[in-house]
């Protein structure tokens, strides 16, 4: 499938070569890696240590920082990049300033948390990996790319790549999943399309893949809390997506707030050099998280600020995020050989290096272009693409349940829509909605209305508050009015609610979390619905009518009560600007959904961490014998509610059994999997066909089944279609006790179905 980019006006007036020459200080200069190195050393001659020092300085505007002060350290080349300015009004501003005022006028850079979208803001990231399909993945980073440079933006910090496999973690709705394969290939394609043939051009971001290591992995969920785990499972299901996403050309790699192993990642030359530098043979920027310097003490291994900075630089962080830290105290640390100069020489060479990549020693405006070209207004409509917006965000969507056929619903009589999160333009857009304007998404009771038309009577009650704990509502307001409560009495809300849907011939009850309840920060014991809307839904269903829930969330909730509740279920994660047509598209069958759990839905928070591709056990469950003696809980079941890859479909599938085009493999060969799939039921639709493999016997415990391959396939009523994956070694290899990266011979299981527990 593919998308056309709306081409905005700026396109037709990008820089000329022959202009952009004249405004560069430093003449033009091509491209290449040896060119830049010729450059930038020259470059580093000239610099004094106090203007090098200013090279790695990252600066937030804001009230620490007000656009006064960030004025006189331009001026005395005291800042090297920018964050969280978004116009290419402001960001000319204070290019302008550096080209007036610094002695080097060495071009800042600035970056933005575009992490879903810029002006655009298509479904989070949890939902873009539920649409398996790569192309999805190719429109969203192009569009991101091209809105953020449009705005003059230089770099993301994006894609967040960080594998979890617990849901308390609030930042699960930023990432990709459970799972390390889907997880590395969607953070491959981002930044490819992000950074295009490359970040130089007019329309290509640089992208800074995070959270270098392992954040993810945070001790029970809980936020900036303590990695801990084997140098194999560190290497075999965490690493690989940063991997990924650095050979794919991430310019830059964004270093984790937690420790791995009982080392701050920012305080880990192991991490930072040796393994990043050393052994990947990566030559971009790394970048301290915000604060990340200052929090070594708290951390432990730093004594004080200065001792903080040392520390940093030391271990190979080359920028520091939003302290004073570093102009602070690296001017002593140097005097006192506690910094090496060439510490500092090598931390100032990667950041001007990227500079370089960026094009901006060839034109400081190439992401601005002359400033008669800018948007009269930033938030026009026609900067939006909502088209490919619409599109990703239907593919997002996953149908857990359809008793009976429920959905899709007919465009007649009378459509009772309900809940908190019906009629809610900010949460839709989700967390890090970038330079989303709320008022521009369109909800899911505004989809609704526009696709039935006046086909049919839709009636709105929000029911229920997202929820009455005044303790979350006072968390989740603490920096911003995000949450408002009702001026009626949960009891008045749910009365209407019923009313409303007494009267009407179904209901689309729109329930789930606020947008700030999976954001960063945001962990939480408790995954369930919060228990006003429970209530609702309880509520709700005494009525008898045909009760659909449309879940709007950031991490999987545990789902049994509603499961057993609703008729139908359609996950809708926080699907972005054009997310409420999306939904009512799906709602009404003017699509099909095709989306799959990137994720294990567990039934309850105790089941945590459940994900599909665990090691075996000396004594695993067989849910058909059970035994006491085995792996297990004696109170619950073992399985999620809903499995990793898991969606249903307005049609059926059938999935024929697997065949290989050769029973072996020699380390060199390759060989393919295939399997016959059909479109079985009454509809066009589409599915992601999924192969799993299982190293069955090894020098060590392997995963149960590994993901190594989806293809999405959309098929007419009745029509077949091969499947073919073709499987080599790079497939089969994992870091083993003696952590060497080995493909052993053996015995190896083939799987391909439509979820993870659903294979043939
Ligand atoms: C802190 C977050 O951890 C990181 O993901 C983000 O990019 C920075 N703040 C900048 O907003």
């Amino acid at each position: 499938m593919k998308w056309r980019l709306a081409v905005s006006v700026a396109v037709s007036m990008a820089l000329s070569p022959a202009l952009a020459e004249t405004q560069s200080p430093f003449g033009h200069h091509p491209l290449t890696p040896q060119a830049r190195d010729a450059f930038v050393s020259s470059l580093l001659t000239k610099m004094t240590n106090d203007e090098k020092i200013g090279q790695l300085r990252l600066i937030s505007v804001g009230p620490d920082n007000p656009k006064e002060a960030i004025r006189e350290m331009i001026k005395e080349g005291q800042v090297g990049a920018i964050f969280n300015t978004v116009t290419r009004k402001d960001i000319r501003a204070m290019q302008d300033q550096v080209m007036a005022l610094s002695r080097l006028k060495i071009p800042l850079f600035f970056a933005y948390d575009v992490v879903h979208g810029q002006r655009t803001i298509f479904p989070i990231n949890l939902g873009l990996a539920s649409t398996f399909n790569l192309d999805s993945a190719r429109v969203v980073g192009e569009v991101s790319a091209r809105e953020a440079a449009d705005d003059g933006l230089n770099m993301t910090w994006a894609p967040m790549v960080d594998v979890s496999r617990d849901p308390r973690w609030g930042r699960v709705s930023e990432g990709f999943g459970e799972d390390t394969y889907l997880t590395a290939i969607m953070g491959r394609t981002l930044v490819e399309s992000m950074q295009g043939k490359s970040p130089a051009d007019r329309y290509s971001l640089m992208t800074s893949v995070k959270h270098f290591a392992a954040y993810g992995a945070v001790e029970g969920g809980k936020e900036y809390n303590t990695v801990d785990m084997s140098p194999q499972r560190l290497f075999n299901d965490y690493m690989p997506p940063y991997k990924a996403a650095l050979d794919a050309g991430s310019g830059g790699v964004m270093v984790a707030l937690n420790s791995v192993n009982g080392t701050p990642s920012t305080a880990d030359s192991w991490l930072l050099k040796d393994l990043l530098r050393d052994q990947w043979g990566f030559k971009g920027i790394t970048i301290s998280d915000h604060g990340a310097i200052k929090e070594l003490i708290k951390h432990g291994v730093a004594s004080d600020p200065k001792d903080a900075v040392r520390v940093a630089i030391n271990a190979g962080i080359n920028m520091s995020m939003s302290d004073e830290y570093y102009s602070k105290y690296l001017p002593e640390l140097l005097k006192s050989g506690a910094v090496s100069q060439q510490e500092l020489d090598d931390a100032t060479r990667h950041v001007l290096n990227v500079k370089y990549d960026m094009g901006l020693f060839n034109d400081p405006y190439s992401h601005l272009g002359p400033k008669e070209s800018d948007p009269a207004d930033t938030n026009a409509e026609s900067r939006l693409h909502r088209d490919a917006a619409r599109q990703v965000a239907r593919e997002s969507l996953v149908l857990l349940k359809n008793r009976l056929n429920t959905l899709p619903l007919s465009k007649s009589g009378t459509i009772a829509v309900v809940g908190p999160l019906a009629d809610s333009k900010r949460d839709i857009m989700g967390s890090w909605s970038a330079a989303g304007v709320a008022d521009q998404s369109v909800t899911v009771l505004q989809g609704i209305k526009n696709v039935v038309g006046d086909k049919a009577t839709v009636h709105y009650a929000k029911g229920a508050n997202v929820t009455d704990d005044k303790g979350a509502v006072a968390f989740l307001n603490e920096y911003e009015p995000a949450v408002t409560l009702d001026k009626r009495s949960p009891q008045a809300m749910l009365d209407d609610a019923v009313k409303t849907a007494s009267q009407s011939d179904v209901i689309v009850a729109v329930v789930g979390e606020s947008q700030g309840m999976a954001h960063e920060a945001s962990s939480r014991t408790d995954i369930s619905i919060p228990a006003s809307q429970q209530a609702l839904l309880a509520a709700l269903k005494k009525t008898g009518k045909p009760l659909v829930v449309v879940l709007m969330n950031g991490r999987p909730l545990t789902l049994v009560k509603e499961d057993q509740l609703a008729d139908a279920l359609l996950e809708t994660w926080f699907a972005g600007t054009e997310g409420g047509n999306a939904i009512a598209d799906v709602l009404f069958g003017d699509d099909n959904p095709s989306g799959k759990l990137p994720m294990s839905f567990p039934r309850s928070v105790g089941q945590i961490p459940v994900y599909y591709s665990h090691l075996n056990t000396g004594r695993p469950y067989n849910a058909d014998k059970p035994d006491k003696y085995t792996s297990r809980y004696f109170d619950e079941v073992n399985a999620p509610l809903y499995p990793f890859g898991y969606g249903l479909s307005y049609t059926t599938f059938s999935v024929s059994p697997v065949t290989m085009s050769a029973p072996t493999m020699d380390k060199k060969g390759q060989v393919t999997a295939s399997v016959t799939v059909t479109n079985t039921g009454k509809r066009q639709g589409a599915t992601a066909v999924q192969l799993y493999l299982q190293d069955v016997t090894a020098s060590m415990s392997r995963p149960v089944k590994m993901l190594r391959g989806f293809r999405k396939v959309n098929l007419k009523p009745g029509q077949s279609t091969t499947v073919n994956f073709p499987i080599d070694v790079h497939a089969l290899t994992f870091w083993n006790a003696r952590m060497q990266q080995v493909a052993e011979p053996g015995k190896f299981n083939v799987f391909i179905g439509l979820d993870s527990a659903r294979v043939q």
